[in-house]
């Protein structure tokens, strides 16, 4: 009978649709006090969906949410902080000449809380307090624009405990973070637990939900399959529970090694890079392997024209080639997804079928009139290939889910053509199923004769997909690996990405 009190959380018959699409149907969510829940589901599941009406960021059609054994009307984000929720958005939404301790005392509901009486001296002593406490390098008076994505992470935890938070959520935290950044952010979520504070958990990252969460509960399609605890727990149940089916043929079986040079980097030097050297040939794919910061994602850049390159050469087919800008490596052949695909990759106030076609319009614009048809020919296919979520082609890329959009830009440079991809972090936000999807795909292009960069910071994806792998250290490559004459190994890998010789 006493088990009931000791859910902090429970939401029940969660109701919520757009435009007379139903997105949640009758969802429930109990979540224990100090525990980490993870919410589990694949992209457009509805996750983010049922947090935002948690936040009072979404209005439920229909449904009830009991806070500490009480119903409460959570209209508005103010109200959920009031109540005791706290979100850890991933895009930070903090105002950069603030300093730290104005930022996490921001906002009318410190008027109403027990620091209302603090003057300012205090304030900025009671967040220092609260940043030793949590073992953070910050200065309570520094201001925030210079902070690292984890670093304002940090502040929201920080936050959580100056207001005796109940509840935080948080939604894929760890996706921009280094690994070192994720350890910290573990070791913090660990300390709020101790203080009781529970944390609801999404990612698609199983080992991080098998490392830090206790519990677990998974949506379907907008419907809710169940719930469980961790221990005991295998990845393949949850992987099933997630998508319905078991995933066989994760990877592709055969790598694919190609003769012809496409491009090649011949001491390519700029800010970031020193002397790097390689080269791609049609058909493989090429894997580039290191920490955060170590110059894979400055090499694409370089290739792409967004940082050109201050001595050394790039050969494109044989010959010199000079790109100085992004439209330069389009006109030569170049696509590239980049990792950040927000600010990147997408036009998301335009509908998924005008971001689509985007790159290729010039291939249908006859005069200044547009080929509809081509254009629902091409949407038509990359929305089934990639299985892209969406409730027409209409719809606006700022509605479709995390995932989902990161699809859109997949397809949007594959429907263009290119003879050279380079893939930034392609699975990044990706659930386990569709990932799956993405590299039989990446594996159908090179065998269709496209050269293709993966670049990835998750091992087993560069060492099942790559034939062969640059590995890079501080802006230089300290080893290609091929897997003709050597078995990669997640052991080698690490020691070349550290630094260590081939
Ligand atoms: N404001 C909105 N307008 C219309 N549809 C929306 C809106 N917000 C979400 N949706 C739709 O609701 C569904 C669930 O999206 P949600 O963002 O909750 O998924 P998710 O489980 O968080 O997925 P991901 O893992 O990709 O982040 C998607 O089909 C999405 O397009
Ligand atoms: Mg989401």
């Amino acid at each position: 009978m006493q088990e009931d009190n000791k859910y902090v959380l429970e939401m029940q018959g969660i109701n919520l649709s757009f435009f007379g699409v139903q997105i949640l149907h009758d969802v429930e969510l109990k979540v224990k006090a100090g525990e980490v829940h993870a919410l589990l589901g694949e992209n457009g599941a509805g996750k983010s969906s049922l947090m935002k009406i948690l936040n009072g960021a979404y209005r439920a059609d229909s449904g009830t949410i009991i806070l500490d054994g009480k119903k409460v009307n959570i209209t508005s984000p103010k109200v959920a902080k009031r109540h005791g929720i706290n979100f850890m958005h991933q895009e930070i939404l903090v105002v950069n000449t603030m300093t730290v301790a104005e930022n996490i005392f921001l906002g009318e509901e410190v008027a109403k809380t027990k620091f209302s009486f603090l003057n300012k001296k205090q304030m900025l002593e009671k967040t220092q307090e609260l940043l030793d406490e949590l073992g953070l390098n910050l200065r309570a008076d520094q201001e925030v624009g210079g902070l690292s994505v984890a670093q304002q992470q940090m502040l929201e935890i920080a936050r959580a405990l100056a207001f005796d938070a109940k509840v935080i959520v948080m939604d894929e935290p760890t996706s921009s973070l280094t690994e070192k950044e994720v350890d910290v952010l573990f070791q913090q979520i660990l300390k709020i637990k101790e203080r009781g504070i529970t944390v609801i958990y999404i990612s698609h990252r199983l080992n991080e939900i098998m490392t830090i969460c206790d519990s677990y509960s998974v949506l379907r399609d907008g419907h809710y399959v169940g719930s469980n605890k961790v221990a005991g727990a295998t990845d393949d149940e949850i992987v099933t529970m997630m998508v319905g089916r078991q995933i066989e043929h994760m990877y592709i079986e055969d790598r694919l090694y190609g003769e012809e040079t496409v491009l090649e980097f011949r001491n390519v030097c700029n800010r970031y890079l020193h002397n790097v050297s390689f080269s791609l040939k049609k058909g493989e794919i090429l894997g580039f392997a290191g920490l955060v910061g170590a110059g894979r994602t400055e090499m694409a850049r370089a290739l792409f024209g967004i940082d050109p390159i201050e001595s050394g050469e790039i050969l494109i087919n044989g010959k010199v080639v000079n790109i100085r800008k992004p439209a330069d490596a389009i006109r030569l052949g170049v696509g590239l997804v980049p990792e950040d695909r927000k600010k990147q990759g997408l036009i998301l106030v335009h509908s998924v079928a005008y971001n689509l076609s985007l790159l290729v319009l010039n291939q249908f614009i006859k005069g200044i009139r547009v080929d509809h048809k081509k254009e629902t020919e091409i949407v038509d296919k990359y929305s089934h290939s990639l299985t892209i979520k969406m409730s027409s082609p209409a719809q606006r890329c700022v509605n479709l889910s995390g995932g989902n959009q990161q699809k859109v830009v997949i397809s949007k440079w594959l429907a263009s053509n290119p003879q050279i991809l380079i893939l930034d972090e392609p699975t990044r936000g990706i659930d386990v199923g569709t990932k799956s999807d993405i590299y039989h795909l990446i594996n159908k292009l090179a065998k269709q004769g496209i050269a293709v960069i993966v670049i990835s910071s998750e091992m087993p994806e560069i060492i099942n997909l790559s034939s062969r792998v640059v590995t890079m250290y501080e802006g230089n490559v300290t080893g290609i690996l091929d897997t003709r004459e050597e078995e990669l190994t997640q052991e080698k890998l690490m020691w070349m990405i550290s630094g260590g010789k081939q």
